[in-house]
């Protein structure tokens, strides 16, 4: 069964009877504002893109990369979390349970032995371990994993042949430090996205950050022109977008403390590393989630967490919404 995800509006509409444009979708972790994207040049539309453009020199300057490190752009991180299984013979994999459930479905469908590992049963299974598979910070939880905690793992692994893939495609909307700058080591591969915080979901634009001989292979798999021209001309705006990039963060962090202070206002307890998004336990979860959805205002439930993930409200009146539809619930 295909993993359930956020942002599905035209579902919500039929499920609720209320129409697309009168919903507050906070079901993503996408920001809700995006790089502001120029107009894009006819012939970036007409011309087939070039690989050699330019546009991997400045992904290796805004994430400091060795120059002994590969960095393919992709089309979107998931494709290149999809191929990765099969650029290896079947093995053991550990993935974050909870955590963005296409990791596991992927390594699984490409005939590989998964084993779903809560942060805390980690370090007892890395031993038996061939991949670990890292979302720092996690999606859902937003839990931030140490540098030195992952390159320990790595060492281990890569000692025995093995991989550490590291998910970052949240990090830049967190304090957690980036494994990009060691990716030239072996059996290392970082995943980066410009969906999340750039807000550039709807591009699929990201990056893998490797050995070369490995970005090599991803290539071959995803074939020639993978990533649009189009595609390649905003990422490599966007990368270099310095003071956007400081302007974005400071407007993530105001607005997810004040997102913050509207759940526990509620009573809700808000967790998680990430500016993105929050991460709420509470026994009544799937009660929250139908109260706030009959409200229009949309936001994804885990079932088996018993918990909420909310994204950020872009604007005041946004928030203001969602303060209002939560007072009307008692939380206990
Ligand atoms: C943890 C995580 N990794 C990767 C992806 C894929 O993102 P994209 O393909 O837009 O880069 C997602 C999408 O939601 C995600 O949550």
């Amino acid at each position: 069964m295909s993993p359930e995800h956020g942002g599905r509006l035209n579902q919500a509409a039929r499920r609720w009877g209320i129409p697309r444009q009168d919903w507050l979708d906070l079901s993503t972790g996408i920001s809700p504002w995006s790089w502001p994207v120029p107009v894009i040049p006819e012939v970036v539309w007409r011309r087939l893109p070039e690989d050699d453009d330019g546009l991997a020199t400045v992904c290796r300057e805004a994430w400091s990369l060795p120059a002994a490190a590969g960095c393919l752009p992709v089309p979107g991180s998931q494709a290149a979390l999809q191929t990765l299984p099969r650029l290896r013979a079947p093995c053991r994999v550990g993935v974050p349970d909870p955590g963005y459930a296409e990791h596991a479905l992927a390594w699984s469908t490409a005939g590989h032995d998964v084993v779903a590992l809560d942060a805390c049963a980690i370090e007892t299974a890395l031993p038996s371990l061939d991949v670990l598979v890292c979302i720092n910070p996690n999606n859902p939880s937003g839990k931030l994993t140490d540098r030195d905690t992952l390159l320990r793992w790595h060492r281990q692994l890569a000692d025995r042949g093995g991989w550490l893939v590291v998910d970052e495609a949240f990090l830049d909307a967190s304090e957690g430090d980036s494994l990009a700058p060691y990716s030239d080591r072996p059996g290392l591969i970082v995943l980066r996205s410009l969906g999340k915080f750039y807000g550039l979901a709807g591009v699929r634009a990201g990056l893998m950050l490797a050995e070369p001989a490995l970005c090599e292979c991803m290539d071959k798999r995803l074939g020639p022109w993978a990533v649009s021209h189009p595609a390649r001309f905003v990422m490599a705006g966007a990368v270099q977008d310095r003071d956007w990039r400081q302007q974005q963060r400071q407007r993530l962090r105001q607005s997810r403390q004040a997102l913050d202070q509207c759940l526990l206002a509620a009573g809700l307890v808000p967790q998680g590393d990430c500016d993105l998004f929050v991460f709420c336990s509470l026994p009544d979860a799937g009660r929250c989630h139908e109260h706030l959805a009959r409200q229009g205002i949309l936001v994804r439930h885990f079932p088996s967490l018993s918990a909420l993930r909310l994204g950020l409200p872009g604007r005041k009146a946004d928030l203001c919404r969602l303060q209002q539809a939560l007072r009307q619930l008692k939380f206990s």
